[in-house]
């Protein structure tokens, strides 16, 4: 079965293929990060039109590089939700008219579930049950996952995201939007212990998050240094920044891990490609004798490769792809109304 993947839930546009008995035969994705960058943040509007402009071309890449023609697509997965509603109407409505000029039937997928899923395309993947850290710039969440549409939220962030705190940081130490992975960067070159910021909930005894109080901190910082923000401060606050992040990230993860007595952790999401978090994640693995799995760099952050998959694993596990033609988005969508079964 072909599965053809479409991404339009944020700033990124991607097509995909996946074939069920192959694996994943191409993907094409556009990023729009260099457009929202002069405005410091997604400009709704303009991501909409810019998912128009792209979708086509891209199709036709992913199609080229797949080797496959449009005719032999059996069923067009596209993410329904959540996201920003004028740039999933774009995928949507592109999508649902494809399935209808080519008779076959479409498959709405949930963007975390795509998320969630997608370590399951990297060459080592992890197997049912797991628990999943997903780490993006909307969402924290960590997950027991039993299987495909089998998802228990076991704590999740009460106001920030993990990458909208790493974003929100960044631009307060003055870098460009998106801040997550040049802050990341920065802080490489940062000394440990200059600053010490709060660890939020570290102790509530339960596996949610609250990230505001960490940026409010890093805004505190930043206003003692009475605007003169030089090359030195911004690295270590970046590092004081980092380390408090990825320390609550790993220790509520563990605890996560201890909770429900598994031991294969998966980390979904743009946070994902954070490589402190890795590092710790893994020297944790290694002590505690646990499995760390991560999707390859490439589909840590948003793709149509993620997409096509969980949409293929769905009509695997019994999900019935519907008629092309009639279609809603769903800008707000829990994803504890996806279980199966
Ligand atoms: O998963 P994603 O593409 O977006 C959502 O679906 O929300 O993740 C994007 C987020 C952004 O907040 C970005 O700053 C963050 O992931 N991010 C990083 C890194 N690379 C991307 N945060 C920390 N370290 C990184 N290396
Ligand atoms: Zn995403």
């Amino acid at each position: 079965m072909l599965v053809l993947g479409v991404e339009s839930s944020c700033d990124e546009t991607g097509i995909a293929l996946y074939d069920t008995e192959g694996g994943l035969l191409s993907h094409a994705l556009h990023s729009q990060v260099a457009m929202h960058a002069e405005y410091g943040g997604v400009v709704p509007e303009l991501a909409s039109r810019d998912h128009i402009r792209r979708v086509v071309p891209l199709l036709r890449e992913a199609l080229g590089a797949s080797g496959r023609r449009l005719a032999d697509v059996d069923a067009i997965a596209y993410t329904q939700g959540p996201g920003l509603a004028g740039a999933l109407l774009v995928g949507c409505a592109f999508a649902e008219a494809l399935g209808v000029a080519l008779g076959k039937p479409t498959l709405p997928v949930h963007h975390l579930e795509g998320h969630l899923l997608s370590p399951l395309l990297s060459s080592r993947p992890p197997t049912f049950p797991f628990v999943a850290l997903l780490v993006s710039g909307g969402h924290t969440q960590l997950m027991r996952v039993t299987g495909v549409g089998r998802y228990e939220l076991l704590g999740e962030t009460l106001d920030d995201a993990a990458g909208e705190a790493f974003d929100k940081s960044a631009k307060l130490l003055g870098l460009p939007y998106p801040g997550g992975a040049l802050l990341s960067r920065l802080a490489d070159q940062g000394r440990p212990g200059v600053y010490e910021l709060p660890r939020p909930m570290l102790h509530s005894g339960d596996l949610n998050f609250s990230f505001s109080g960490l940026k409010t901190a890093v805004l505190t910082l930043v206003r003692e240094q009475g605007g003169n923000l030089d090359e030195a401060f911004k690295a270590d606050a970046a590092r004081a920044f980092q380390e408090a992040i990825v320390d609550v990230l790993v220790k509520k993860a563990l605890k996560a891990l201890k909770q429900t007595g598994l031991n294969q952790l998966v980390v979904a999401g743009g946070v994902g490609a954070n490589r402190q978090l890795r590092e710790r994640l893994d020297s944790e693995a290694r002590r505690k004798r646990f499995q760390v799995y991560y999707p390859e760099l490439e589909f840590c952050t948003d793709n149509g490769a993620m997409i096509a998959l969980a949409g293929a694993l769905r009509l695997q596990a019994g999900s019935q792809p519907k008629a092309a033609g009639e279609f809603a988005v769903r800008p707000r969508w829990p994803l504890a109304d996806l279980m199966i079964g």
